[in-house]
């Protein structure tokens, strides 16, 4: 596909900082793969909404580098170790140069709005990536405890779907279309939808195809939608009788995936990402049939039914 070639392209060639070293850890990120989702809705809600989708691309990889930069913290705060089927940045190169590195990344992407958007635009992107820092402190707050379904909501919008959000507000602003908040809604219920689907791959996923291993959320102590689906089920005591441990036992781990699967709580977290994805297909079924709303009816279909 041509668009992604060019996202590609364009992706490698903005990435030219001075030190070897920051070039090299953004670099490993980068070519380590990752569906680019993010500038890819960008780039097709600009064309949805009438606007060049050329004039969205250095913007929607502006967006990607702040999704690399969070992908380079949140893996430093997650303690993880494997990312896009590799080993993790921080595991190479070490905590301190991943989150640095990210921090270049998060400035390279306000950057390149200054030089390519408008203030409207860098007003969005900056609340969005406060946002996401608030959010994934508040994720990190609530680790080992048993939280509400609006907790849990709060967590996601701001960690994941705010993200998108911009993402899609940005392509219509590119447009010049008159109403963005709508297409930053739309985006919102695809980002939703695609949290929801990778906390799903946490219990289910086939670490092969999503990079990274299952069962880490609640290694870490975090409950997410599968499990709240069927707490009452499982027993609300005994999860957080085990959640109240330091450390998770991995027959712990086990116990409760299996329970979650068993009771159903997949499939019900499967019908909360489709109920959020029929209400982004709602807010855009106005706009005229093109190539490149089909293309983002497509990208939505893909968010619940991946497997990566
Ligand atoms: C992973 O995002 C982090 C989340 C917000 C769930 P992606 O699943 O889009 O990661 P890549 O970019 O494809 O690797
Ligand atoms: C994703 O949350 C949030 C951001 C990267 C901002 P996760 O912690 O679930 O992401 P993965 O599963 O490690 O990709
Ligand atoms: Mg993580
Ligand atoms: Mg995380
Ligand atoms: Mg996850």
């Amino acid at each position: 596909m041509e668009l992604l070639e060019a996202i590609e392209r364009r992706l490698f060639d903005e990435l030219n900082p001075k030190v070897r070293l920051v070039l090299e850890t953004g670099r490993y990120l980068i070519e380590g793969g990752g569906k680019r989702i993010r500038p890819l809705i960008t780039v097709l809600t600009c064309g949805m909404c009438g606007g060049d989708p050329e004039k969205a691309l250095p913007l929607g990889v502006g967006l990607e580098y702040i999704h690399t930069a969070s992908l380079l913290h949140d893996d430093v705060v997650d303690g993880a170790s494997s990312r896009r089927g590799r080993r993790s940045a921080n595991l190479i190169f070490g905590n301190g140069v991943a989150v640095l590195t990210g921090d270049y990344m998060y400035a390279k992407a306000l950057r390149i709005f200054a030089t390519y958007g408008n203030m409207e635009m860098i007003r969005l992107v900056s609340e969005t990536v406060m946002e996401m820092a608030e959010a994934q402190v508040l994720e990190l707050s609530k680790v080992g405890e048993v939280i509400t379904e609006e907790e849990y909501f709060n967590i996601i919008d701001g960690k994941t779907a705010v993200l998108f959000g911009a993402c899609t507000a940005v392509g219509s602003m590119v447009a010049g279309y008159p109403d963005p908040r709508t297409l930053r809604r739309f985006g919102i219920h695809m980002g939703r939808a695609f949290q929801l689907v990778d906390d799903i791959l946490d219990y289910t996923g086939d670490p092969s195809k999503t990079g990274k291993p299952v069962g880490n959320d609640l290694r870490e102590g975090k409950v997410t939608y599968p499990l709240l689906s069927v707490l009452d089920e499982i027993g609300r005591d005994r999860v957080e009788e085990i959640l109240r441990k330091p450390v998770l036992s991995e027959e712990d781990v086990e116990f409760i995936r299996s329970e979650v699967i068993r009771l159903g709580g997949i499939e019900r977290a499967k019908e909360r990402a489709e109920e959020e994805v029929r209400k982004a297909t709602h807010l855009i079924g106005g706009f005229p049939e093109s190539s490149y709303k089909r293309e983002l009816i497509r990208i939505l279909e893909f968010v619940v039914l991946r497997e990566l």
